[in-house]
């Protein structure tokens, strides 16, 4: 599958079938993640892979709508680390969650690509992903993202995403003219 067409054909899953992810497709898609561009090549990103059923269970306990979580074969949290993010966006932001985007992103299209679904989940509560998984102060989930074959009909060739703005509404040239 060509980039443009894993763009267009990407739908975020809701439903996964319990079959699990084969090794070569998982390591293709973290590598994918791997790649992805970063301010300065800092690489500010951790990812922990979640298979363990009970880490799983624990895990959608601490997202809002954790259903999805629960059953994905796969879930892979992605993480900031805060001593690697200073300042740089025009001088006022971080670059952080510009970055940790750009590598789900990637790891989302790589899914695709490989003929697996997968979602990008924001709606959890950060105390309670540390707790579950562990994880030290300075480093902050930004996403979860579980991953497997959809159970969807149709899953990999459902119809692209509808109710985007229009490029008139959200391109222009030479000046901002909103
Ligand atoms: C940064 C980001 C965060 C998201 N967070 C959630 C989420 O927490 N829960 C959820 O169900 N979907 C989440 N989504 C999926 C969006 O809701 C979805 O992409 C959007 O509604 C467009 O849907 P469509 O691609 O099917 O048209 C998120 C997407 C992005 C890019």
């Amino acid at each position: 599958m060509d980039l443009l067409e894993a763009i267009r054909s990407y739908r975020p899953c809701r439903q996964f079938q319990a079959k699990p992810v084969p090794p070569e497709k998982l390591k293709n898609v973290l590598a994918a993640a791997r790649l992805a561009p970063s301010q300065n090549n800092l690489q500010p990103w951790r990812f922990v892979v979640v298979q363990d059923d009970e880490v799983k269970r624990r895990l959608a306990q601490a997202c809002v709508r954790g259903k999805v979580v629960a059953e994905a074969p796969v879930v892979v949290v992605a993480f900031s680390v805060e001593e690697d993010i200073p300042v740089t966006v025009g001088g006022y932001i971080s670059a952080y969650p510009l970055d940790v985007a750009a590598a789900v992103q990637n790891l989302q299209l790589a899914a695709t690509a490989e003929g697996l679904g997968s979602a990008w989940m924001v709606d959890f509560h950060e105390d309670k992903v540390r707790s579950v998984l562990g994880v030290p102060e300075g480093i902050h989930p930004l996403a979860i993202v579980p991953v497997g074959f959809s159970a969807e009909p149709n899953g990999g060739g459902r119809p692209p995403s509808e109710g985007r703005k229009s490029p008139d509404e959200i391109i222009a040239y030479n000046a901002y003219p909103w």
